[in-house]
């Protein structure tokens, strides 16, 4: 299997021993409604997937990488690399260019950009600066790969509750990892404006209800707090221990607590 390609404020790779226990081969269809880099999406053997973000560059970057690997690496492989050139880039990006060409845009500011953020200003402009620290132009064969993993999942542009609703069955995954929405504390909006907020947390909590009711499994990440006691209520639930890097700084790290919330019992 190939690993993920994407660098993504709030990716799960250091839980995935964790959220990996809770998955079994029988399921029919997983669904990720906040997929971002897809870290558990990229560790699981299944045949069919339901893969879902507000993030419409993102989704299309997916489409395209699975539809067209060769042409994207083609454009890539035309970028230049540095400090000066990244900028050029963004500003090219802000052009609002459209197709595959934007996409191609998009994999090369998320390769290079500081912490794989997507964040951009009031006006929607990617402002995210550049870090030298970071990675280098995915390869051909690399891409091939991920474009043949790509192809059992569906994307969709669009809200978390309408990505569940409209595709989950009995005998489904559904993974939820949502933007950590926590009341009284401010948190840098990593993901934009619309994103996921503290006023969605009831739908999110009525989702699990629903997903339950259709006899499928859910598993859903978030941090420990108010809120995710709230959302754990009537459901198992095991709190964790992670590390986080602050401020985006591999040096800085502390250990923090998230909570794994399911229907499954173990
Ligand atoms: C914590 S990240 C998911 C990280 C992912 N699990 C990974 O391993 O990379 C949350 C994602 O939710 C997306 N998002 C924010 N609000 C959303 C909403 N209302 N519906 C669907 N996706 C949303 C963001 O764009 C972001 O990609």
């Amino acid at each position: 299997m190939p690993k993920p390609f994407l660098r993504w404020a709030g990716s799960k790779k250091k839980l995935l021993p964790e959220l990996e226990k809770y998955f079994s081969n029988d399921i029919k269809t997983y669904i990720e409604p906040f997929v971002g880099s897809g870290q558990l999406f990229f560790k699981l053997p299944i045949n069919s997937a339901v893969l879902g973000d507000t993030n419409a560059h993102l989704i299309k970057t997916y489409e395209h990488i699975r539809e067209n690997p060769e042409e994207i690496h083609e454009i890539l492989s035309g970028f230049p690399c540095g400090k000066d050139e990244y900028y050029e880039i963004r500003k090219e990006y802000n052009k609002g260019k459209t197709g595959i060409y934007n996409s191609a845009l998009f994999l090369y500011l998320n390769t290079f950009c500081f912490n794989g953020l997507y964040r951009t200003n009031n006006s929607g402009q990617f402002n995210v600066p550049y870090s030298p620290s970071s990675g280098h132009i995915i390869d051909l064969e690399t891409l091939l790969k991920i474009s043949q993993f790509l192809k059992k999942a569906v994307f969709i542009k669009g809200d978390f509750e309408n990505v569940v609703l409209e595709n989950c069955n009995a005998g489904d995954f559904v993974y939820l990892d949502p933007p950590y929405a926590i009341k009284n504390r401010r948190i840098f909006n990593q993901y934009g404006p619309d994103s996921f907020g503290t006023n969605d947390i009831k739908r999110l909590k009525e989702l699990l209800s629903e997903i339950n009711y259709r006899s499928a499994k859910f598993v859903l990440s978030y941090a420990l707090c108010d809120e995710s006691l709230d959302l754990s209520d009537d459901w198992n639930s095991e709190v964790v221990n992670t590390t986080r890097n602050i401020s985006g700084f591999a040096q800085h790290r502390k250990v923090e607590k998230e909570v794994i919330i399911t229907n499954i019992e173990k």
